[in-house]
């Protein structure tokens, strides 16, 4: 249901979203969050509505958190934000919006209090991002510009990034620390390193902010209910969604980027973590972040890797069926192995991932399957 509109005359369309839910479970459900004498801090989620943000929004939502999702669309589902309801339990604003729109994103801050934002809105497809690296820079750095600069006039000086293990680069030794040097090999990867140097500027120029870059390894899985989980547009550049696909008779077989690492079998190896402990590592720095001051990066993994033949056979065992698959050259960027060391999170969030990569193929599984339902 739509209950408010407004034309914003510079770039966008925000549509707001108003919409309770009633049903006996939810009402349930939001009682007891109450009964918890439950935060009622105002999370703005850029991104909300794509793979990760939606995930986070669900957590969010459960741990009683009200939320603004803002996303443009470009890369999810416009039903994205009745399943965050339906499994939040909670009423959620939805903002048709674009970041870089700074006009849009005033409007925004003026009519609701935000404590805090969690940054998720960006283009993240690593293939093809060297071929169009403006609209990368563009979208991705100018467009946490805008942001940042709404978020400083307005005092809301709280910011959750999604930050990558992209930045190790090519050239350290797992596992990955925090401190270890950052370097990038395309234009995604500089785009992260260089918000994150923006970011770490803007708290260490005024005291007032708190920053978490927090690095995430290899997000999979979904939503064990089915409704929310990865559904790229076009053929996966990723393992999991392609494996996904070969699996649901999509794609007629896996290529497997090289056998000739110097790994236990020969293929890469990635630290895979369940996107919904992913989701769970943002409640903690959220509440981290309440506390403390300044800029941090921090690891989200599991600290251990998987082979890309470990994951077929997981994924394997969870559908029932045989995947398929080719080992072609190397895919150019790769690198043998990583995977997160994860003492940091553990220590300064109380966080650590709980979920093995059985129950990451059972629900990445459930979801694809589920996908021509929807
Ligand atoms: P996603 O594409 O599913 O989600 C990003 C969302 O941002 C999409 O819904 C898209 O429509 C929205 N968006 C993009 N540009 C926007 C803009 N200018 N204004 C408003 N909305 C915009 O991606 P994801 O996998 O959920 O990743 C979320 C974040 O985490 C990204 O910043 C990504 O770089 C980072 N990350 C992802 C991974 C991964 O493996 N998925 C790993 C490391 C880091
Ligand atoms: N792989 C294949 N076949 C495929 C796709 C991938 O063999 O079709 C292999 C890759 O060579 C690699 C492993 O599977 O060894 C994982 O590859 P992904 O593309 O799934 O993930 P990456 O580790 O390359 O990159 C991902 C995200 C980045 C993020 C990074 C953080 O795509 O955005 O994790 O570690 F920065």
């Amino acid at each position: 249901m739509v209950n408010h509109f407004t034309w914003n005359p510079g770039r966008v369309i925000i549509f707001v979203y108003k919409e309770a839910l009633t049903t006996p479970a939810l009402a349930h459900r939001q009682a007891k969050t109450k009964a918890k004498g439950a935060i009622t801090m105002a999370i703005l989620v850029t991104g909300g509505a794509g793979y990760i943000g939606s995930h986070t929004c669900v957590e969010l939502l459960e741990a009683g958190y009200d939320i603004i999702l803002l996303d443009n669309f470009s890369n999810a589902k416009r039903s994205v934000p009745d399943h965050i309801r339906t499994l939040g339990g909670r009423d959620v604003e939805v903002c048709e919006a674009d970041i870089l729109d700074e006009e849009g994103l005033h409007s925004l801050f003026s009519r609701r209090s935000i404590d805090a934002v969690i940054h998720f809105a960006g283009l993240k497809a690593v293939g093809g991002c060297a071929q169009i690296p403006l609209n990368y820079y563009y979208n991705n750095v100018a467009g946490t510009i805008s942001l940042c600069r709404v978020m400083a006039t307005r005092g809301c000086k709280r910011m959750i990034f999604s930050s990558s293990a992209t930045v190790y680069g090519d050239s350290n030794t797992v596992p990955f620390k925090e401190d270890y040097p950052t370097s990038a090999t395309n234009p995604y990867a500089m785009c992260k390193l260089v918000i994150e140097h923006i970011l770490r500027d803007i708290a260490a120029a005024d005291s007032e902010w708190s920053v978490a870059l927090l690095r995430y390894f290899n997000p999979i899985g979904a939503h064990p209910s089915g409704l929310i989980g990865e559904d790229p547009n076009g053929i996966p550049n990723n393992l999991a969604p392609y494996i996904a696909q070969v699996a649901a008779g999509k794609l007629p077989h896996l290529n497997v980027f090289g056998d000739d690492y110097a790994t236990r079998d020969g293929t890469g190896i990635r630290d895979y973590l369940h996107v919904s402990d992913l989701a769970n590592g943002h409640i903690r720095a959220l509440v981290y972040s309440e506390t403390n001051r300044g800029a941090q990066a921090i690891n989200l993994g599991t600290g251990a890797g998987y082979s890309v033949l470990e994951v077929i056979r997981a994924f394997e065992r969870a559908c029932g069926k045989e995947i398929p698959y080719q080992v072609t050259g190397r895919r150019p960027g790769d690198i043998a192995e990583c995977y997160a060391d994860t003492e940091k999170a553990q220590t300064l969030l109380q966080w650590k991932a709980r979920r093995g990569l059985d129950e990451m193929c059972a629900d990445m599984w459930n979801f694809a399957a589920k996908q021509d339902q929807i």
